[in-house]
């Protein structure tokens, strides 16, 4: 059996997801919400998340471990300006093969762009997930930004705040997948993914950026991975 399993904030990696459950015609789980799925074993499990600051986002590193299954696909959105090496990281999380991995350029979350991307890309990983065989990853060159203080920097940069046309509906609670949001405040757990401000069914949290990221993500050099993790993985 396949699943697929998706971390996503914006609905980026989310339509990514949804590609591969069309064509494989298998189930789709949200992968915090539907961690009790995990218990049963599938054949092949396609993991989609997004790139956040290079590394693995916090919700999806704590369930790649608690997955079962015999293969693995993985998947990483990114919004085109750089990939870390989560890919690599996330193969030696998980409990299992790895029979295929690729990075998806996409929209970057904080440039509000829709959820498009190419699935040319994806053609030779569904052609790979015919037929099985484990394929091992190339460890890329990470930098030295992912390493300091991810979560922070993102704080510093995007700020969440509640206005008044909130009806305290709860539903940002009920979307944050760090349970880091009251009341429409964020604490300090709080990722800045935007799951809240997307599912807020009144528009009622406003995000805004410092004018340094805004500069950042306005002078973005697009960066398409080469996809050399797919070329590994085809063993070239
Ligand atoms: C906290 C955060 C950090 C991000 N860091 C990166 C990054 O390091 N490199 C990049 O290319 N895109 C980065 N992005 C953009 C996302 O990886 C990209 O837009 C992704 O497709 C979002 O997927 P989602 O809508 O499913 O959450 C970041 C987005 C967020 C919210």
């Amino acid at each position: 059996m396949i699943r697929i399993f998706y971390f996503s904030g914006t609905g980026h990696s989310r339509a990514v997801a949804d590609y591969f459950a069309d064509s494989l015609k298998a189930e789709i789980f949200d992968i915090e919400q539907d961690i009790t799925v995990n218990g049963a074993e599938s054949e092949i499990s396609v993991i989609v998340f997004p790139v956040y600051c290079g590394n693995i986002p916090k919700p999806v590193k704590s369930v790649l471990q608690k997955i079962n299954s015999k293969y693995f696909v993985l998947i990483a959105t990114y919004g085109r300006i750089s990939t870390g090496n989560v890919l690599w990281e996330s193969s030696k999380l998980v409990k299992g093969k790895v029979i295929a991995a690729a990075y998806v350029p996409t929209g970057h979350t904080y440039l509000d762009e829709p959820a498009e991307f190419d699935s040319e890309i994806l053609k030779s990983v569904l052609k790979q997930i015919e037929h099985p065989k484990e394929v091992v990853l190339k460890k890329e060159r990470k930098g030295i930004l992912p390493h300091i203080f991810p979560n922070l920097r993102s704080r510093l940069g995007v700020k969440i705040r509640r206005t008044n046309d909130c009806i305290k509906c709860t539903m940002c609670e009920k979307n944050c997948p760090m349970q880091a949001i009251s009341d429409g405040n964020t604490d300090k757990k709080c990722i800045r993914c935007l799951r809240c401000a997307k599912n807020c069914p009144r528009n009622a949290l406003k995000v805004s950026y410092n004018p340094l990221l805004k500069k950042y993500l306005k002078n973005r050099v697009f960066q398409d991975a080469n996809q050399s993790d797919i070329a590994n993985a085809q063993g070239n």
